[in-house]
């Protein structure tokens, strides 16, 4: 696994508890993992197909900085998996794991389309 973007969190990225809303941890990783298929498939055109069961390990605090880890698990012909972990960047204490998203390449009228990507010619540490 490789960690990628960092953020600091900030007041409006906050649950009524005062700790991380676990909806703004979601939005910053499928965005990261978003870019992370574009980059690997060298396509714009993906979407979020599915997102396995997640653990929120640990909760964050105002003034902490998270950085996000993503781990190639799978590709198919129209899809690519990765796992995903985030963590404090300091104290590398685990903030929620997901063992796998999917995201699937689609052709412009969203139905998936192959990437033609595979084992041999894919890039994993390309970006
Ligand atoms: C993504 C979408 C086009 C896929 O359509 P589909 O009819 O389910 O496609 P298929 O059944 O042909 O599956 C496509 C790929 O996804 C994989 N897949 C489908 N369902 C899956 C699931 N539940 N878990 C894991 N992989 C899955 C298939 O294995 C296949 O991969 P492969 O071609 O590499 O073998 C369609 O579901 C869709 O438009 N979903 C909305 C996507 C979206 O808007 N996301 C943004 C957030 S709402």
């Amino acid at each position: 696994m490789r960690f990628y973007s960092r953020k600091l969190i900030k007041p409006g990225d906050l649950n009524a508890r005062n700790t991380l809303f676990g909806g703004a941890l979601l939005h910053w990783i499928d965005e990261e993992a978003g870019i992370y298929a574009m980059t690997k498939l060298d396509s714009k055109e993906v979407v979020t197909k599915y997102i396995s069961e997640i653990d929120f390990v640990s909760s964050a605090k105002q003034g902490e900085v998270i950085e996000i880890g993503l781990g190639f698990n799978a590709i198919g012909r129209t899809s690519i998996s990765f796992s995903c972990e985030v963590r404090n960047i300091f104290t590398k204490q685990s903030i929620i794991k997901i063992e796998n998203i999917v995201f699937v390449n689609v052709d412009e009228n969203g139905k998936p389309k192959a990437h033609g990507k595979n084992l041999n010619n894919i890039a994993l540490i390309k970006y």
